[in-house]
């Protein structure tokens, strides 16, 4: 049951929207532009009933010790263990640089199914948030019993557009939060969010939340764009 505009109660236990700004590798948001972006985000006043998330670039995860009061997630993240894995975004190394969790299958880095499995498995051994992207009901059908922490259903082709996901796309929304919500894990939605509009149509269809990235992190004042989404 929906409380107010963002606010949820679940079995008597009250839930944020929850708001992950996609950093991805623009320019305008990796390297020093990210560390000088978190910066800014940091100040924001965030309201009770919003819980902001910042994705940034693998080359960038470094800044999450800088940054312990915000919540800071990877783009990817691998099933591996320590060891002999190069390349792989194990999390124990993440957790250790204080992620908190991490996209999984975005749609511009599609995991194969087993790993897909064995990670989201290995990150809730460990308290480690995966927000498992899907394209389609079909996929949000096929790993919904997985459990993740958040099932992501961003339509690719509305990607970066400025043509939203809960204008273009209500009834598949719709779609996803009922399969999903047969395992209880709850959905957000992504694909050309630009506005407190859009994060308010998504919760109405029953999202707990969005993902968000060109609105932001292109826009010509991105604290000013992320303020106006989160406060109204
Ligand atoms: O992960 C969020 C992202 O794929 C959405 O991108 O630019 O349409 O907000 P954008």
């Amino acid at each position: 049951m929906r409380i107010n505009n963002y606010t949820f109660s679940n079995q008597g236990m009250m839930e944020e929207a929850l708001v992950v700004v996609n950093f991805k590798n623009y320019s305008q948001s990796t390297l020093d532009n990210s560390r000088r972006m978190l910066d800014k985000f940091s100040k924001i006043t965030v309201p009770q009933n919003v819980r902001l998330a910042f994705a940034i670039s693998p080359v960038d995860l470094c800044l999450a010790g800088k940054f312990p009061d915000l919540n800071i997630f990877s783009q990817h993240a691998d099933e591996n263990d320590p060891g002999a894995a190069t390349g792989k975004m194990t999390i124990e190394g993440l957790t250790g640089l204080g992620i908190k969790g991490s996209l999984l299958n975005h749609s511009e880095n599609r995991v194969p199914e087993k790993k897909i499995a064995a990670t989201i498995g290995k990150a809730g051994k460990s308290g480690f948030e995966i927000i498992l992207c899907v394209g389609s009901p079909e996929e949000a059908e096929k790993y919904a019993p997985l459990r993740p922490s958040y099932i992501a259903y961003e339509p690719p082709e509305l990607i970066g557009g400025d043509i939203s996901v809960s204008t273009a796309r209500p009834e598949i929304i719709s779609d996803v939060v009922a399969i999903c919500s047969g395992y209880s894990v709850p959905v957000l939605v992504g694909a050309g969010i630009k506005n407190c509009a859009d994060l308010r149509k998504s919760i109405e269809l029953g999202a707990r939340g969005v993902l968000i990235a060109s609105g932001i992190v292109k826009s010509e004042d991105p604290v000013a764009s992320l303020t106006s989404l989160i406060s109204s």
